[in-house]
């Protein structure tokens, strides 16, 4: 069965917000609640891997899910928005997702789509800067606070950070790197998020 969660822009800001006010209150309790802490139902539900049927999306679709916490876009890309990446590689921070590769971008998606099927990008929608939530901006051409050349991709709001259909960093931005692409995988026309057939995330 499908597992669908469609998560609103809004919801994505304060998502973003709620992950990182999380790992603060996390990192300062730990301690105190290692030796009775028990995950509830719900707590393992929110970790474990989510499923998504892709099947139907048109190209140019994006759908979002909730993955611990985090939205994940799921975008199908189409033929326009694959042929933009190489008008972008150049321009880009990291082309080749050579930074925290472990973290960033599992090895099955470091190549130029960084995606296993080249028309399905799958990626944390939380901007490496300070953890908002980017919003799309798909259409090309010259539009507010883009450049002229925009070739189609993602502007994080908080601070003007972009990034293009792969989600990959343009240079000289203050974010410092990729969106990260969480482990993932894909049975028949479902797409699991943080799972792959080398375990789970
Ligand atoms: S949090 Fe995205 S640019 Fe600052």
């Amino acid at each position: 069965m499908s597992n669908d969660k469609q998560v609103d822009s809004g919801r994505r800001v304060l998502l973003g917000a709620t992950c990182v006010a999380g790992g603060a209150v996390g990192l300062g309790t730990a301690g105190v609640l290692v030796s009775t802490f028990q995950p509830s139902e719900k707590a393992k539900a929110a970790g474990a891997p989510v499923e998504v049927s892709v099947a139907g999306m048109a190209p140019g679709e994006m759908k979002t899910v909730e993955w611990r916490g985090k939205p994940v876009w799921i975008l199908k890309r189409s033929p326009e928005m694959l042929a933009s990446l190489k008008s972008t590689t150049d321009d880009v921070a990291d082309p080749n997702s050579e930074r925290n590769p472990g973290e960033l971008t599992p090895d099955y998606a470091r190549n130029e789509y960084r995606s296993i099927k080249p028309e399905y990008l799958v990626a944390v929608g939380i901007c490496s800067h300070l953890g908002c939530s980017p919003t799309s901006k798909f259409t090309a051409g010259p539009q507010p606070n883009l450049p002229d050349d925009w070739a189609g991709g993602f502007i994080c709001p908080c601070h003007g950070s972009t990034f293009d259909l792969a989600g990959r960093v343009f240079k000289n931005v203050p974010a410092p790197d990729n969106l990260q692409v969480p482990r993932h995988m894909f049975v028949g026309d479902n797409l699991i998020v943080g799972k792959d057939e080398k375990g789970e995330a």
